[in-house]
């Protein structure tokens, strides 16, 4: 069993917490801060016991280099209010600043270091640089404490290797996370199993595909995802979100499905631009227009989703149906919310944005048996693989 910070004492310790806080902007507003919220027991806590607290997660993808579009502030300050207290934010990761403020923290104390993302070691497929940057942020610590689920799909410093260098221990969010993803594993306990894919990060997610089709029942594919399934039945898909490559695999994927066990569109909304403004219309799957993209399910392809989500004994659901920031194209997203709370299958929703969508769309957390805060981390999970930055633990 990995030890979590119930096991370990952190009065007047160096505690550094790994948290997944990268939250959806909108500017430099947070438009979604489910994710600092789901780190906030583990954090209240570290503090509340007299830890020295340094909190660091990535944002966003901003290429190894400072980007202050991708800045952690505003998720500092935001933090802050949340728990009622000042979160000191020196603005570097490794450097004179951080160290100082560090070296300054009193017991109960909180800094929270600049996006991990900004040095490039951090993500770097070479060991030795990950593990140069790994050892400057290990310097001062006590204990790692891992607690943020979503990035824990990625080989990376500070998932992999810090935890390699320190003694360390699993936060709460990572503790509930795995506890209601094992319900998902090996054999679900309640068929039919019925998982939805959607979202717009379809690369990520591909892979997963084939061992899906090893253990769901049937497969809802919704979103960009579902654009390579439709070009590989032949259909053309306008100027849809297509990554070429992904045909031939969607091809083969349809080829090793048993007969419906794969669903996909039969109609979508389409317009020639994300945009509020721009007309829409809803057209038959193979009717899209050269000039559009499809930019949600169509109300055909929702009920349809929906039906089947009513007759599942266990859902997954990782991926909005479209563009649900935009109220056009949110109709896809509702109904398979609404199945899924509607039911009364084990259902588990996962992902940042797939929370975000939840929550936007004005569903509670509570209505699903588990959201989770990791998209690709879940997806990963529930197919059996070890997730790097829980092998690290285990070590
Ligand atoms: C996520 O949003 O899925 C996690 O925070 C991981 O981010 P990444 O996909 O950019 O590694
Ligand atoms: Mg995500």
């Amino acid at each position: 069993m990995m030890k979590t910070i119930d096991d370990v004492a952190v009065e007047g310790r160096c505690v550094l917490v790994r948290a997944d806080l990268n939250v959806p902007l909108d500017g430099d507003r947070i438009a979604d801060d489910g994710r600092i919220r789901a780190s906030l027991p583990t954090l209240a806590a570290l503090v509340s016991r007299g830890a020295r607290v340094i909190v660091c997660s990535h944002l966003g993808r901003p290429g190894g280099r400072p980007d202050l579009k991708y800045s952690l502030a505003p998720v500092a300050a935001h933090l802050g209010g949340l728990l009622g207290r000042e979160v000191d934010f020196p603005g570097d990761i490794v450097g004179p600043e951080a160290h100082a403020a560090i070296a300054a923290m009193p017991p109960g104390g909180l800094v929270m270091l600049e996006n991990l993302r900004f040095d490039a070691a951090e993500t770097s497929k070479d060991d030795m640089a990950r593990g140069y940057f790994a050892d400057q942020l290990a310097a001062p610590v006590d204990l790692y404490v891992a607690d943020g689920f979503g990035a824990m799909h990625r080989k990376h410093a500070s998932v992999y290797d810090v935890p390699l260098r320190c003694v360390s221990a699993v936060g709460y969010l990572v503790q509930a996370e795995v506890a209601a993803l094992r319900r998902l594993t090996a054999q679900v306990q309640r068929p039919p199993y019925v998982v939805v894919l959607g979202g717009a990060k379809v690369a990520d997610k591909f892979d997963a595909f084939g061992s899906l089709l090893a253990t769901a029942d049937r497969i809802l594919v919704g979103g960009a995802m579902a654009f390579p399934f439709l070009a590989a039945r032949g259909l053309k898909t306008g100027t849809s979100l297509l990554e070429a490559g992904q045909v031939d695999a969607a091809a083969r994927y349809l080829g090793q499905a048993a007969p419906g066990q794969i669903e996909l569109p039969s109609d979508l909304v389409v317009a020639t631009r994300i945009a509020a403004d721009a007309p829409r219309q809803i057209v038959a799957a193979d009717a899209i227009p050269a000039d559009q993209m499809g930019l949600d399910i169509g109300p055909e392809s929702a009920a349809r989703f929906a039906a089947t989500i009513g007759t599942a004994g266990t859902v997954f659901w990782n991926g909005p149906e479209g563009v649900f920031e935009l109220a056009s194209y949110a109709a896809g997203t509702r109904a398979v919310a609404q199945a899924m709370a509607d039911g009364s299958a084990f259902t588990m929703v996962g992902g940042g944005d797939t929370g975000a969508a939840i929550r936007a769309l004005g569903f509670a957390d509570d209505a699903f048996g588990h959201v989770s805060t990791g998209g690709g981390a879940s997806l990963e999970f529930i197919q059996g693989k070890t997730l790097p930055g829980l092998a690290a633990l285990e070590v």
